[in-house]
Protein backbone atom coordinates (compact mmCIF):
# COMPACT_ATOMS: atom_id res chain seq x y z
CA UNK A 1 0.00 0.00 0.00
CA UNK A 2 1.81 3.65 -1.10
CA UNK A 3 2.06 6.35 1.85
CA UNK A 4 -1.12 7.76 0.30
CA UNK A 5 -3.37 5.51 0.65
CA UNK A 6 -1.97 5.25 4.38
CA UNK A 7 -2.67 8.71 4.83
CA UNK A 8 -6.60 7.82 3.86
CA UNK A 9 -7.57 4.99 5.52
CA UNK A 10 -5.54 6.31 8.32
CA UNK A 11 -7.84 9.72 8.07
CA UNK A 12 -11.09 7.33 7.22
CA UNK A 13 -10.84 5.51 10.49
CA UNK A 14 -10.31 8.18 12.42
CA UNK A 15 -13.28 9.81 11.41
CA UNK A 16 -14.97 6.45 11.85
CA UNK A 17 -14.07 6.45 15.29
CA UNK A 18 -15.09 10.47 16.28
CA UNK A 19 -18.64 9.06 14.48
CA UNK A 20 -17.74 11.40 11.89
CA UNK A 21 -17.92 9.18 8.49
CA UNK A 22 -19.97 11.15 6.05
CA UNK A 23 -21.93 8.63 3.62
CA UNK A 24 -23.94 9.31 0.09
CA UNK A 25 -26.98 7.86 -0.35
CA UNK A 26 -29.60 8.39 -3.45
CA UNK A 27 -33.08 9.24 -2.57
CA UNK A 28 -35.50 7.98 -4.92
CA UNK A 29 -38.41 10.54 -5.06
CA UNK A 30 -40.98 7.45 -4.54
CA UNK A 31 -39.22 6.67 -1.38
CA UNK A 32 -42.40 7.28 1.53
CA UNK A 33 -40.16 9.26 3.67
CA UNK A 34 -41.73 12.27 5.35
CA UNK A 35 -38.64 14.69 4.22
CA UNK A 36 -37.92 16.98 6.73
CA UNK A 37 -34.21 17.76 5.48
CA UNK A 38 -34.29 19.18 1.92
CA UNK A 39 -34.07 22.70 1.60
CA UNK A 40 -36.83 22.25 -1.48
CA UNK A 41 -39.04 24.40 0.82
CA UNK A 42 -42.15 25.48 -1.01
CA UNK A 43 -42.10 22.06 -3.06
CA UNK A 44 -41.62 23.57 -6.08
CA UNK A 45 -38.85 21.33 -7.57
CA UNK A 46 -41.56 19.25 -9.01
CA UNK A 47 -44.50 21.65 -9.25
CA UNK A 48 -46.09 21.09 -13.03
CA UNK A 49 -45.26 24.84 -13.69
CA UNK A 50 -41.77 24.77 -12.78
CA UNK A 51 -41.26 21.51 -14.33
CA UNK A 52 -42.68 22.82 -17.28
CA UNK A 53 -40.90 25.98 -17.44
CA UNK A 54 -37.38 23.55 -16.72
CA UNK A 55 -38.39 21.75 -19.85
CA UNK A 56 -39.49 24.35 -22.31
CA UNK A 57 -36.31 26.33 -21.44
CA UNK A 58 -34.98 22.93 -22.73
CA UNK A 59 -36.29 22.45 -25.72
CA UNK A 60 -35.40 25.76 -26.72
CA UNK A 61 -31.94 26.49 -25.83
CA UNK A 62 -31.02 22.70 -25.13
CA UNK A 63 -29.55 20.65 -22.09
CA UNK A 64 -26.41 23.32 -21.56
CA UNK A 65 -25.63 27.12 -21.73
CA UNK A 66 -22.53 25.59 -24.26
CA UNK A 67 -20.22 28.58 -22.70
CA UNK A 68 -19.47 30.67 -20.49
CA UNK A 69 -21.33 33.73 -20.07
CA UNK A 70 -19.28 36.35 -21.60
CA UNK A 71 -18.56 33.96 -24.32
CA UNK A 72 -21.67 32.96 -25.93
CA UNK A 73 -23.51 31.95 -22.61
CA UNK A 74 -25.59 34.08 -22.10
CA UNK A 75 -29.45 33.58 -23.67
CA UNK A 76 -32.76 35.13 -23.26
CA UNK A 77 -33.69 32.74 -20.73
CA UNK A 78 -30.79 34.47 -18.39
CA UNK A 79 -31.63 38.36 -18.99
CA UNK A 80 -35.30 36.91 -18.65
CA UNK A 81 -34.30 35.65 -15.07
CA UNK A 82 -32.34 38.40 -14.00
CA UNK A 83 -34.88 40.62 -14.51
CA UNK A 84 -37.51 38.60 -12.85
CA UNK A 85 -35.14 38.09 -9.70
CA UNK A 86 -34.63 42.45 -9.43
CA UNK A 87 -38.61 42.94 -9.94
CA UNK A 88 -38.82 40.05 -7.17
CA UNK A 89 -36.34 41.14 -4.54
CA UNK A 90 -36.35 45.19 -5.51
CA UNK A 91 -33.11 45.51 -5.88
CA UNK A 92 -31.95 46.87 -9.05
CA UNK A 93 -29.70 44.56 -10.30
CA UNK A 94 -29.24 41.26 -10.70
CA UNK A 95 -26.74 38.52 -12.15
CA UNK A 96 -27.06 34.52 -12.50
CA UNK A 97 -24.21 32.10 -11.84
CA UNK A 98 -24.62 28.39 -12.04
CA UNK A 99 -24.67 28.30 -8.41
CA UNK A 100 -25.23 29.61 -5.14
CA UNK A 101 -21.81 28.99 -4.02
CA UNK A 102 -20.58 30.76 -7.56
CA UNK A 103 -22.09 33.41 -6.14
CA UNK A 104 -20.33 34.13 -2.99
CA UNK A 105 -17.40 32.95 -4.50
CA UNK A 106 -18.11 35.75 -6.78
CA UNK A 107 -19.21 38.81 -5.01
CA UNK A 108 -16.42 38.39 -2.20
CA UNK A 109 -13.48 37.51 -4.40
CA UNK A 110 -14.00 40.61 -6.49
CA UNK A 111 -15.21 42.92 -4.15
CA UNK A 112 -12.13 42.83 -2.03
CA UNK A 113 -8.08 43.76 -2.84
CA UNK A 114 -5.44 44.17 -0.05
CA UNK A 115 -6.73 47.47 1.12
CA UNK A 116 -10.38 45.75 2.21
CA UNK A 117 -10.79 43.99 5.25
CA UNK A 118 -13.62 41.37 5.58
CA UNK A 119 -15.47 40.57 8.57
CA UNK A 120 -17.49 37.46 8.59
CA UNK A 121 -19.91 36.42 10.54
CA UNK A 122 -18.92 32.91 12.86
CA UNK A 123 -21.53 30.95 11.29
CA UNK A 124 -21.14 32.53 7.51
CA UNK A 125 -21.35 29.42 5.05
CA UNK A 126 -18.75 27.44 3.87
CA UNK A 127 -19.02 29.61 0.41
CA UNK A 128 -18.07 32.86 2.31
CA UNK A 129 -15.27 31.24 3.99
CA UNK A 130 -14.02 29.95 0.68
CA UNK A 131 -14.47 33.00 -1.10
CA UNK A 132 -12.38 35.00 1.70
CA UNK A 133 -9.73 32.18 1.21
CA UNK A 134 -10.03 32.67 -2.90
CA UNK A 135 -9.61 36.62 -3.42
CA UNK A 136 -6.87 36.36 -0.26
CA UNK A 137 -8.86 38.88 1.84
CA UNK A 138 -7.96 39.81 5.42
CA UNK A 139 -10.36 38.42 7.66
CA UNK A 140 -11.72 39.11 10.46
CA UNK A 141 -14.38 36.47 12.47
CA UNK A 142 -17.01 38.16 14.64
CA UNK A 143 -19.18 36.29 17.24
CA UNK A 144 -22.93 35.22 15.70
CA UNK A 145 -24.61 38.22 15.03
CA UNK A 146 -23.15 40.54 17.15
CA UNK A 147 -23.36 43.81 16.20
CA UNK A 148 -21.31 45.81 18.90
CA UNK A 149 -18.68 43.11 17.23
CA UNK A 150 -18.93 44.25 13.65
CA UNK A 151 -19.10 47.62 14.28
CA UNK A 152 -15.37 47.83 16.49
CA UNK A 153 -14.11 45.50 14.02
CA UNK A 154 -15.28 47.83 11.04
CA UNK A 155 -14.22 51.21 13.38
CA UNK A 156 -10.75 49.28 14.24
CA UNK A 157 -9.38 48.63 10.58
CA UNK A 158 -6.57 49.70 9.22
CA UNK A 159 -7.63 48.79 5.69
CA UNK A 160 -9.46 51.28 3.22
CA UNK A 161 -12.35 49.22 2.63
CA UNK A 162 -14.84 46.83 4.21
CA UNK A 163 -16.99 44.04 3.59
CA UNK A 164 -19.22 42.08 6.55
CA UNK A 165 -20.17 38.60 5.35
CA UNK A 166 -23.71 37.37 7.17
CA UNK A 167 -26.63 34.72 5.86
CA UNK A 168 -29.76 36.48 6.47
CA UNK A 169 -31.28 33.57 7.85
CA UNK A 170 -28.50 31.08 9.02
CA UNK A 171 -28.15 28.11 6.92
CA UNK A 172 -27.65 26.03 10.25
CA UNK A 173 -29.30 27.72 13.14
CA UNK A 174 -31.78 29.00 11.54
CA UNK A 175 -32.24 32.15 13.01
CA UNK A 176 -32.10 35.58 11.39
CA UNK A 177 -29.24 38.36 11.29
CA UNK A 178 -29.87 41.92 12.64
CA UNK A 179 -30.02 42.55 8.65
CA UNK A 180 -31.58 46.29 9.71
CA UNK A 181 -28.78 47.34 12.49
CA UNK A 182 -25.85 45.74 10.42
CA UNK A 183 -26.98 48.08 7.45
CA UNK A 184 -27.23 51.24 9.59
CA UNK A 185 -23.43 49.86 11.51
CA UNK A 186 -22.13 49.62 7.65
CA UNK A 187 -23.35 52.41 6.28
CA UNK A 188 -21.78 54.77 9.44
CA UNK A 189 -18.13 52.59 8.98
CA UNK A 190 -18.04 52.75 5.34
CA UNK A 191 -18.60 49.30 4.60
CA UNK A 192 -20.60 46.90 2.02
CA UNK A 193 -23.39 44.41 3.22
CA UNK A 194 -23.06 41.11 1.63
CA UNK A 195 -26.48 39.52 2.71
CA UNK A 196 -27.16 35.64 1.72
CA UNK A 197 -30.09 35.34 1.44
CA UNK A 198 -30.25 31.23 0.24
CA UNK A 199 -32.38 30.53 3.05
CA UNK A 200 -34.87 33.70 3.00
CA UNK A 201 -35.97 34.08 -0.73
CA UNK A 202 -39.30 32.12 -0.56
CA UNK A 203 -39.90 31.79 3.10
CA UNK A 204 -39.27 35.19 4.54
CA UNK A 205 -40.53 39.00 4.12
CA UNK A 206 -43.19 40.05 2.26
CA UNK A 207 -44.51 37.24 0.03
CA UNK A 208 -41.00 35.25 0.21
CA UNK A 209 -38.90 38.54 -1.13
CA UNK A 210 -35.90 37.89 1.65
CA UNK A 211 -34.89 40.08 4.60
CA UNK A 212 -33.06 42.70 2.51
CA UNK A 213 -36.31 43.82 0.64
CA UNK A 214 -38.09 43.58 3.98
CA UNK A 215 -35.81 45.63 5.97
CA UNK A 216 -36.19 48.29 3.02
CA UNK A 217 -32.20 48.21 1.93
CA UNK A 218 -32.49 46.22 -1.44
CA UNK A 219 -31.86 49.87 -2.89
CA UNK A 220 -28.93 50.76 -1.34
CA UNK A 221 -26.02 50.74 -3.28
CA UNK A 222 -23.60 49.60 -0.22
CA UNK A 223 -25.75 46.48 -0.03
CA UNK A 224 -25.44 43.23 -1.56
CA UNK A 225 -27.39 40.31 -1.56
CA UNK A 226 -26.41 36.76 -2.89
CA UNK A 227 -29.63 33.70 -3.57
CA UNK A 228 -29.45 30.35 -4.50
CA UNK A 229 -31.88 28.83 -7.37
CA UNK A 230 -31.55 25.67 -5.38
CA UNK A 231 -33.55 25.55 -2.20
CA UNK A 232 -37.25 27.47 -2.40
CA UNK A 233 -37.22 28.10 -5.88
CA UNK A 234 -36.80 24.40 -6.72
CA UNK A 235 -34.51 24.35 -9.04
CA UNK A 236 -30.47 24.93 -9.55
CA UNK A 237 -28.06 28.10 -9.88
CA UNK A 238 -27.24 31.08 -8.01
CA UNK A 239 -27.46 35.31 -8.22
CA UNK A 240 -26.24 38.28 -6.90
CA UNK A 241 -28.65 41.21 -6.06
CA UNK A 242 -27.07 44.44 -6.29
CA UNK A 243 -26.36 47.88 -7.67
CA UNK A 244 -25.59 48.35 -11.43
CA UNK A 245 -22.08 49.34 -11.09
CA UNK A 246 -21.18 46.20 -8.64
CA UNK A 247 -23.25 43.81 -11.51
CA UNK A 248 -20.76 45.53 -14.03
CA UNK A 249 -17.47 44.65 -11.72
CA UNK A 250 -18.88 41.21 -10.99
CA UNK A 251 -19.10 40.68 -15.11
CA UNK A 252 -15.40 41.62 -15.29
CA UNK A 253 -13.82 40.79 -12.70
CA UNK A 254 -15.23 37.82 -10.59
CA UNK A 255 -13.34 34.69 -11.72
CA UNK A 256 -15.99 32.00 -10.74
CA UNK A 257 -18.59 34.12 -13.19
CA UNK A 258 -16.59 34.42 -15.79
CA UNK A 259 -14.78 31.48 -16.16
CA UNK A 260 -17.56 29.12 -15.72
CA UNK A 261 -19.76 28.06 -17.86
CA UNK A 262 -23.62 29.96 -18.16
CA UNK A 263 -26.34 28.30 -15.80
CA UNK A 264 -28.16 25.39 -17.43
CA UNK A 265 -31.27 26.75 -19.42
CA UNK A 266 -33.55 24.27 -18.14
CA UNK A 267 -32.42 25.22 -14.55
CA UNK A 268 -33.24 28.84 -15.30
CA UNK A 269 -36.56 28.32 -17.37
CA UNK A 270 -37.61 26.19 -14.13
CA UNK A 271 -36.47 29.16 -11.30
CA UNK A 272 -38.30 31.63 -13.71
CA UNK A 273 -41.21 29.56 -13.37
CA UNK A 274 -40.95 28.98 -9.54
CA UNK A 275 -40.65 32.92 -9.18
CA UNK A 276 -44.45 33.34 -10.85
CA UNK A 277 -45.63 30.29 -8.37
CA UNK A 278 -44.87 32.20 -5.86
CA UNK A 279 -46.18 35.08 -6.43
CA UNK A 280 -49.78 33.72 -7.80
CA UNK A 281 -49.43 30.93 -4.75
CA UNK A 282 -48.47 33.46 -1.72
CA UNK A 283 -50.65 30.31 0.36
CA UNK A 284 -47.25 28.55 0.11
CA UNK A 285 -44.88 31.28 1.80
CA UNK A 286 -47.47 31.12 4.56
CA UNK A 287 -47.90 27.94 5.10
CA UNK A 288 -44.23 26.89 5.04
CA UNK A 289 -43.90 29.54 8.06
CA UNK A 290 -47.10 27.58 9.83
CA UNK A 291 -45.13 24.08 9.46
CA UNK A 292 -42.02 25.11 10.58
CA UNK A 293 -43.58 26.87 14.03
CA UNK A 294 -45.72 23.33 14.42
CA UNK A 295 -42.13 21.51 13.88
CA UNK A 296 -40.83 24.11 16.44
CA UNK A 297 -43.16 23.48 19.42
CA UNK A 298 -43.09 20.14 18.80
CA UNK A 299 -38.78 20.30 19.16
CA UNK A 300 -39.28 22.63 21.69
CA UNK A 301 -37.04 25.19 20.47
CA UNK A 302 -37.34 28.76 19.73
CA UNK A 303 -39.55 29.60 16.62
CA UNK A 304 -37.24 29.84 13.34
CA UNK A 305 -37.01 33.05 10.99
CA UNK A 306 -37.61 31.08 8.26
CA UNK A 307 -38.12 26.96 7.72
CA UNK A 308 -34.97 25.48 9.41
CA UNK A 309 -34.88 24.69 12.83
CA UNK A 310 -31.42 23.39 15.19
CA UNK A 311 -31.81 21.43 17.75
CA UNK A 312 -28.53 20.88 19.81
CA UNK A 313 -27.58 17.13 20.37
CA UNK A 314 -24.88 16.13 23.08
CA UNK A 315 -22.66 15.06 20.74
CA UNK A 316 -22.33 13.62 17.12
CA UNK A 317 -23.32 10.12 17.70
CA UNK A 318 -26.05 11.21 20.04
CA UNK A 319 -27.18 13.01 16.61
CA UNK A 320 -26.63 10.03 14.01
CA UNK A 321 -28.85 7.90 16.26
CA UNK A 322 -31.24 10.27 16.61
CA UNK A 323 -31.48 10.69 12.52
CA UNK A 324 -31.54 7.15 12.03
CA UNK A 325 -34.17 6.69 14.87
CA UNK A 326 -36.60 8.70 13.11
CA UNK A 327 -35.80 7.12 9.85
CA UNK A 328 -37.13 4.21 11.27
CA UNK A 329 -40.48 5.92 12.14
CA UNK A 330 -40.57 7.41 8.14
CA UNK A 331 -39.14 10.70 9.10
CA UNK A 332 -35.89 11.99 7.00
CA UNK A 333 -34.08 14.68 9.02
CA UNK A 334 -30.37 15.77 9.06
CA UNK A 335 -28.01 16.33 10.95
CA UNK A 336 -24.99 19.00 11.24
CA UNK A 337 -21.93 17.77 13.24
CA UNK A 338 -18.21 19.39 13.84
CA UNK A 339 -16.37 20.34 11.19
CA UNK A 340 -19.36 21.68 9.87
CA UNK A 341 -20.53 23.44 12.91
CA UNK A 342 -18.01 26.43 13.49
CA UNK A 343 -19.19 25.74 17.59
CA UNK A 344 -18.49 22.06 17.98
CA UNK A 345 -21.72 21.27 18.81
CA UNK A 346 -23.97 18.87 17.30
CA UNK A 347 -27.25 19.68 15.93
CA UNK A 348 -30.56 17.87 14.41
CA UNK A 349 -31.31 20.24 11.31
CA UNK A 350 -34.81 20.22 10.14
CA UNK A 351 -36.45 22.16 7.65
CA UNK A 352 -40.16 22.39 7.17
CA UNK A 353 -41.99 22.28 3.69
CA UNK A 354 -44.84 24.03 2.69
CA UNK A 355 -46.08 20.84 0.50
CA UNK A 356 -46.70 18.38 3.87
CA UNK A 357 -50.28 17.69 4.43
CA UNK A 358 -51.94 17.87 7.85
CA UNK A 359 -51.72 14.04 8.06
CA UNK A 360 -48.06 14.26 7.24
CA UNK A 361 -47.59 17.38 9.40
CA UNK A 362 -48.95 15.55 12.91
CA UNK A 363 -47.01 12.19 12.09
CA UNK A 364 -43.77 14.16 12.13
CA UNK A 365 -45.08 16.00 15.15
CA UNK A 366 -45.58 12.73 16.98
CA UNK A 367 -42.19 11.17 15.61
CA UNK A 368 -40.57 13.90 16.90
CA UNK A 369 -42.28 14.38 20.34
CA UNK A 370 -40.79 10.76 21.22
CA UNK A 371 -37.56 12.00 19.60
CA UNK A 372 -36.46 14.30 21.96
C1 LIG B 1 -26.28 29.95 3.04
C2 LIG B 1 -25.93 29.25 1.78
N1 LIG B 1 -25.29 29.94 0.82
C3 LIG B 1 -24.94 29.36 -0.34
C4 LIG B 1 -25.23 28.04 -0.57
C5 LIG B 1 -24.80 27.43 -1.88
O1 LIG B 1 -25.86 27.38 -2.77
P1 LIG B 1 -25.84 26.34 -3.97
O2 LIG B 1 -26.30 25.04 -3.41
O3 LIG B 1 -26.78 26.90 -4.98
O4 LIG B 1 -24.45 26.26 -4.47
C6 LIG B 1 -25.90 27.27 0.42
C7 LIG B 1 -26.25 25.86 0.28
O5 LIG B 1 -26.31 25.17 -0.58
C8 LIG B 1 -26.26 27.90 1.62
O6 LIG B 1 -26.88 27.23 2.57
Amino acid sequence: MSNFEDWLRAQAQERENAGLTRRLRSRHPSEPAIDLAGNDYLGLSRHPRVVAGAVAATVEYGAGAGASRLVTGTLPIHDELERALADFSGFPTALVCSTGYHANLSVVSALVDADTLVVSDAHAHASMIDACRLGRAHVQVVAHNDVAAVDAALMARKQARALVLVETIYSVLGDAAPVSELAEVCAARGAVLVADEAHAIGVAGVGGRGLVHAAGLAHRADIVATLTLSKSLGAQGGAVLSSRTVREHLVNRARPFIYDTGLAPGAAGGALAALEVIEDEPARVERVNLVASALAVACRVDMPAGAVLAVPMGGPLEAVAAVEKAAGSGLRIGCFRPPSTPDGISRLRLTAHAHLDDLELVTAVEVLEGLL
